[in-house]
């Protein structure tokens, strides 16, 4: 892993916060997701002390531990991808990389970054709906020298137009076809957030049946390299309604069969390559309320079920490519109060506390750390739990907590916070590691967060430094 070591081993003699009841109104009895785990917290203290915040600080242990769940649920020979769109740094991707996991990239800086992180191209897998000819040169230039990606998923006739032309144009002949999955749009409700519902047959993401047979009809046609070995799935993130997710896979396999019985997919590429991937989008719980091992072997459930009762021939390469499931939880903003004010505020919708419509708060706290790093809660309304790390007493206030942008909707919702609490005083803001950093902005000339890691043995590293603006 290329860190930078700050040799620092962290004391793990922290005590538990009490955090008293979070409510809709500052005196109900919600009860609020806890305290940050002592180790962290004390990782957290120690790295403030020379890195300046906001920071993110990311558990090793807890990576692993989310990974086992999906490992345990999607065994060998199910292939299995880290989405780096969630998070690439390549420090991160490495620790996927070392457990035999392969990288899921939409774009040639993430396929860098994957490389960084020591993935060979065998386990790199190509998708999106942005790839243009940069991403179609890299995928070209890795069949013809023999060492090709483990497939390239065409989001649509057009962009299969596109690719082939791309191969036909390549001066040397490709040493390797280059394989492709074709992404269905499976035309679901995926039971998710409007802005993560990819699967709906609306969305700009997959094509439909007519257009998978026209893609699949012109790559048979055109004969430049490219070898289709079957279809590939992302139904949407957050996703909730199994029953959905699985109508989803029964219709990619039936879109696979489809193709097999028509000659499409050679009966030679079924035999050896045939492929669903079926995506990601594992739902995490940031309250803690969800059972991820329970959850990935739900998801597994789902797709036996659709593997089982499906008619015709069906693919013998299954594939999983989450994002947010594996990283969401390990990481944690850490940021400092720069403000209190005492001013009540009532917020509502999604950042209202748990539960409830509208939490009436009693006064405002700003910190160093808001939409810049964690821009969820602006783009859907996702609550983060804001926990102390140093607590100064019992009681708690509720408190509306803000970012320090100058825009008013740069806010992080309603959460319980130490009635003592004062400037300079850190805060851990959870589920910071997926769709986080990845998607960091300098808005307002803030610099890009260092990030560390604090690693299974107790040993604190920095992963990047803080950035200049
Ligand atoms: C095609 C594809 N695969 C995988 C993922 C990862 O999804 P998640 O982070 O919800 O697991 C995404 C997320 O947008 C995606 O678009």
């Amino acid at each position: 892993m290329s860190s930078s070591l700050l040799a620092v081993w962290v004391a793990m003699t922290h005590t538990r916060h009490a955090v008293a009841p979070a409510t809709s109104s500052s005196r109900s009895a919600v009860p609020t997701s806890g305290a940050l785990n002592p180790q962290m917290a004390a990782a957290a203290e120690q790295a403030a002390r020379t890195t300046p915040t906001p920071f993110y600080l990311t558990s090793e242990a807890e990576i692993a531990a989310a990974a086992a769940h999906l490992e345990a649920a999607f065994p060998d020979p199910w292939v299995r991808s880290y989405s780096l769109k969630a998070d690439p740094l390549p420090a991160i991707v490495s620790l996927f990389n070392d457990r035999g996991w392969g990288a899921n990239c939409v774009s040639l800086g993430e396929i860098n970054a994957a490389r960084h992180a020591g993935m060979p191209n065998a386990w790199i897998t190509l998708e999106g709906i942005g790839k243009g000819p940069e991403e179609f040169d890299a995928a070209i230039a890795a069949a013809s020298t023999g060492a090709p990606f483990r497939w390239v998923a065409i989001e649509s006739l057009d962009e299969a137009r596109a690719l082939a032309a791309a191969v036909q144009k390549y001066l040397t002949p490709l040493s390797t076809p280059l394989r492709v999955l074709l992404r269905l749009n499976p035309s679901i409700e995926p039971g998710t957030h409007a802005g993560l519902a990819v699967g709906r047959g609306s969305s700009k993401f997959g094509s439909d049946l007519a257009e998978i047979t026209a893609a699949a009809r012109l790559i048979a046609a055109d004969g430049a390299g490219i070898e289709l070995i079957g279809i590939h799935l992302h139904a949407g993130s957050q996703l909730r309604d199994l029953k959905e997710w699985e109508t989803a896979v029964e219709r990619s396999l039936a879109a696979y069969a489809g193709l097999v019985s028509e000659g499409l997919i050679t009966e030679a590429t079924h035999q050896k390559h045939g492929t669903l991937c079926v995506g990601g989008g594992e739902p995490v719980a940031l309250d803690g309320s969800d059972d991820p091992a329970a959850q990935a072997r739900a998801f597994r459930a789902a797709a036996d079920a659709a593997w089982s009762g499906a008619a015709g021939p069906v693919p013998l390469v299954r594939a999983i490519e989450p994002g947010r499931a594996l990283v969401a939880t390990g990481t944690y903003l850490i940021a400092r109060v720069l403000h209190i004010r005492e001013r009540a505020e009532v917020v509502s919708g999604p950042l209202a506390l748990p539960g409830a419509l509208a939490s009436n708060c009693e006064r405002q706290v700003i910190l160093d750390a808001g939409m810049g790093e964690l821009i969820r809660p602006v783009l859907y309304g996702a609550r983060h739990p804001v926990l102390p790390i140093s607590s100064r007493d019992g009681s708690t206030r509720l408190s509306a907590v803000h970012g320090p942008i100058c825009e008013s909707t740069d806010a992080l919702g309603a959460h319980q916070l130490p009635e003592g609490i004062a400037r300079g005083d850190l805060l851990a803001i959870t589920g910071a590691g997926a769709y986080a950093d990845a998607m960091w902005s300098p808005y307002n000339g803030r610099p890009r967060p260092a990030r560390l890691l604090l690693g299974v043995s107790g040993e604190l590293s920095e992963l990047r430094v803080r950035g200049l603006i």
